[in-house]
């Protein structure tokens, strides 16, 4: 086609599509070329704002490496992820609503016993904060055995990896529910944090003219064989930032009431907070007897 116009470009650009790729290949790619070319002519994209947003990305990958995934930040301050996961995992049998992971996991985390601290480092101030809690199936039976991973940052609004100051694993840990479904462990009252603004993810801020903080929360992933994975994280029902958090991935089943203990318990606040996972299809769910 040598004649491309503004009419007929979409419908030639897909036209070079090969035929031997893959159905999803061409499923992906014809409706990104159709909202692209939509997204130039109604936004009137010039020259130099695409230059520009060419060199932004250079930015983006520059500042990019294993252990910062600047494009993941890009996509959460978008709106992208959480839009992704609700897609992914949609509720359909009162299973606990998952959220978005986010850029801090890390694989591999200490192994403890029920009922153990996550904290490494003391830091002046904290509140302690026992959480506890039930893993049941979407007909209420508890599930023992399921693999727990949390992780959360430190009351400087760092997650260790960030902070040369913090122990290797500080904040993370692994648990497993016991025979009843229930876990339980030890950490801080989770402090709202600026995600990294320093880079590209802190210029699209600037562009849109958001905040960079996130509400106080605790992250979760949650697996057992025979059973719909869960990543998720829950919020402190107190802390600020739950109606404007810059990821946009607040759900207001996931926020949990942290309540003061009675005087001679062994930390300041304490939590309770169930999940619901969903078994996966076609395999026999073993609950808990
Ligand atoms: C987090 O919750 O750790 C997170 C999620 C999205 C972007 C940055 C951080
Ligand atoms: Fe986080």
């Amino acid at each position: 086609m040598r004649n491309v116009t503004q009419q007929n470009i979409s419908d030639v650009v897909i036209a070079a599509l090969s035929a031997d790729i893959p159905a999803r290949n061409r499923e992906i790619l014809t409706s990104l070329i159709r909202h692209i070319h939509s997204f130039c002519i109604e936004a009137k994209i010039t020259h130099a704002e695409l230059i520009a947003a060419c060199q932004f990305l250079v930015r983006a990958g520059h500042i990019s490496d294993d252990a910062r995934n600047e494009f993941i930040l890009l996509s959460d301050i978008l709106g992208v992820e959480v839009l992704v996961d609700m897609l992914d995992h949609k509720v359909t049998d009162g299973e606990s609503e998952s959220t978005v992971l986010g850029p801090f996991y890390r694989e591999n985390p200490p192994v403890l016993p029920k009922g153990a601290s996550i904290i490494q480092k003391h830091f002046e101030g904290s509140q302690t904060v026992r959480v506890n809690g039930t893993i049941r199936d979407t007909a209420g039976r508890p599930i023992s055995g399921v693999i727990i991973d949390v992780w959360e940052d430190a009351p400087n609004g760092l997650y260790e990896q960030q902070d040369p100051e913090q122990p290797d694993y500080n904040l993370r840990g692994r648990f497993m529910t016991d025979a009843n479904g229930e876990y339980s462990f030890v950490g801080i009252r989770p402090a709202p944090y600026p995600i990294p603004y320093d880079g590209a993810a802190g210029e699209l801020l600037n562009y849109m003219g958001h905040h960079p903080w996130r509400p106080g929360h605790i992250h979760f992933m949650i697996q057992k064989d025979g059973y719909q994975g869960l990543v998720s994280q829950i919020y402190d029902a107190d802390t600020q930032y739950l109606d404007n958090d810059s990821v946009f991935a607040v759900k207001e089943s996931l926020i949990g009431k942290m309540n003061q203990t009675p005087a001679g318990s062994d930390t300041d606040l304490v939590m309770q907070f169930d999940f619901k996972l969903k078994p996966l299809a076609g395999q026999t769910a073993i609950a808990a007897e």
